[in-house]
C-alpha cells in the first residue's frame, strides 16, 4: 500500500502474510519501543499469535517502511472474546526515533482500526507521551488496570 514515493505501509494478517520480514519486525520493535518494550522472545510470541490462523488466535502486523527499512511497526492480537473482553488489543507499536512527530505513528493506528473489527483495548504507562497519540486517535480511559503480578 503505497503512501508515497518512499514510504509504504504494509499490513499482514493470518490470512495474508507473504514477504513479512518477521525477524526485522522483531529486532525494529526491541529497538525502538525503547524503555516500554519487552524481551525479544515476549514480543516474538505477541508477532507468531497476530500471524497465528488457530482457532481464536490472529490479529495484524503493521509496519511503515521508508527507502526499503522498517521505521515503524505495530502489532494487534485478537482475544478470540466479544462483547465483554474487547475483541483486540494493540499490544506495540513504535517508531523509529527519528521519524517521530510526522504522522506515522498516527497512520499506523488508523490503519490498525481499519484492519480489524470490534473494540480495540490497549495499556499504557501513565507518563508514557504515547498516551498523546491514542486519544487524539479516539481511545478513551474509562478502566485502571490492575494486575495480579506474577
Ligand atoms: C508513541 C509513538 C509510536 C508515536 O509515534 P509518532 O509517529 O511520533 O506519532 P505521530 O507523529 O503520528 O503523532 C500522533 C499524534 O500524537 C501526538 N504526539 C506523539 N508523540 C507525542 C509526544 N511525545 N508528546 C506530545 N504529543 C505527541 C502528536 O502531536 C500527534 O498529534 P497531532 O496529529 O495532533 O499533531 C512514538 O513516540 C514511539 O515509538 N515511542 C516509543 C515506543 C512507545 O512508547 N510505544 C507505545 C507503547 S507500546
Amino acid at each position: 500500500m503505497a503512501e508515497n514515493s518512499s514510504l509504504h505501509y504494509n499490513v499482514y494478517t493470518p490470512e495474508n502474510s507473504t514477504g513479512i520480514n518477521r525477524d526485522e519486525i522483531l529486532d525494529f520493535l526491541f529497538k525502538h519501543l525503547d524503555e516500554y518494550g519487552d524481551k525479544r522472545e515476549d514480543i516474538a510470541k505477541c508477532v507468531d499469535y497476530a500471524l497465528s490462523a488457530a482457532e481464536g488466535k490472529g490479529g495484524a502486523v503493521l509496519e511503515a517502511r521508508e527507502d526499503g527499512k522498517v521505521v515503524g511497526a505495530l502489532i494487534l492480537n485478537n482475544t478470540g472474546m466479544s462483547g465483554y473482553i474487547p475483541e483486540n488489543i494493540l499490544v506495540y507499536v513504535a517508531v523509529h526515533s527519528n521519524q517521530r512527530g510526522k504522522g506515522v505513528g498516527k497512520k499506523l493506528v488508523q490503519l490498525a482500526t481499519e484492519t480489524v473489527s470490534g473494540s480495540i483495548a490497549l495499556h499504557v504507562e501513565p507518563q508514557n507521551p504515547a498516551r498523546h497519540l491514542y486519544e487524539k486517535m479516539g481511545f478513551t480511559n474509562k478502566y485502571l488496570e490492575y494486575r495480579l503480578q506474577r
